[in-house]
């Protein structure tokens, strides 16, 4: 067994498309780094986002977000989100955007799920916001379930694997 230092070895993670209005618009960034946090009801999950991000003052405001799986057929689209900022860029306008229950957390119809959250809490580490929300809703295009339960071999995720990267110490 060979000690390769403090390596997170769960990548790949699916990327996500996280979504929130702000300045009473709605925006989306491609954020990989989605935790589980636990099971059963309530559910709650957690999105780690560097605080430069314009997204965060969105979910501050609203206290709500949304997590969108898009498939590989959306490929384009979630790289553009995760490289242009809403600071400067209407990434919605690529989208066919509708809200929920919550109202307030913009989700993308060309996702085949789409899950709606309550934010719960927010942890200030130096570099990151962690949001922690409670799910509310979730919604799937019937193509991509199997019995009622969201199929990740129908739904076709993007994964995100940056262990590579790791190796310079990048921070995204
Ligand atoms: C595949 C992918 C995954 C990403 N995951 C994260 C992430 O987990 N956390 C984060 O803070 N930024 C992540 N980013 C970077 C943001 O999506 C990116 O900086 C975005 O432009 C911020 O948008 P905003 O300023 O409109 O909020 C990721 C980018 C890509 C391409």
């Amino acid at each position: 067994m060979t000690s390769i230092g403090p390596v997170n070895a769960l990548y790949p993670m699916p990327a996500t498309l996280v979504g929130a209005n702000v300045n009473g618009k709605p925006n989306f960034l491609a954020v990989a780094h989605v935790g589980i946090l636990n099971h059963g009801t309530p559910q709650y999950l957690s999105i780690g986002l560097a605080k430069i991000h314009y997204t965060n003052k969105g979910i501050l405001e609203n206290k709500s977000f949304s997590i969108c799986l898009p498939s590989e057929d959306l490929m384009v689209e979630t790289d553009y989100c995760g490289i242009m900022t809403g600071k400067k860029t209407d990434k919605a306008a690529l989208f066919d955007v509708f809200y929920g229950d919550l109202k307030t957390a913009p989700m993308i119809r060309q996702c085949p799920v789409s899950m709606e959250l309550k934010l719960h809490d927010v942890l200030d580490f130096k570099t990151h916001d962690i949001f922690i929300g409670e799910l509310a809703e979730t919604y799937a295009d019937d193509g991509v379930l199997t019995d009622g339960a969201v199929d990740m071999a129908k739904l076709r995720p993007l994964l995100f694997d940056r262990s590579f990267r790791d190796r310079g110490n990048a921070c995204l």
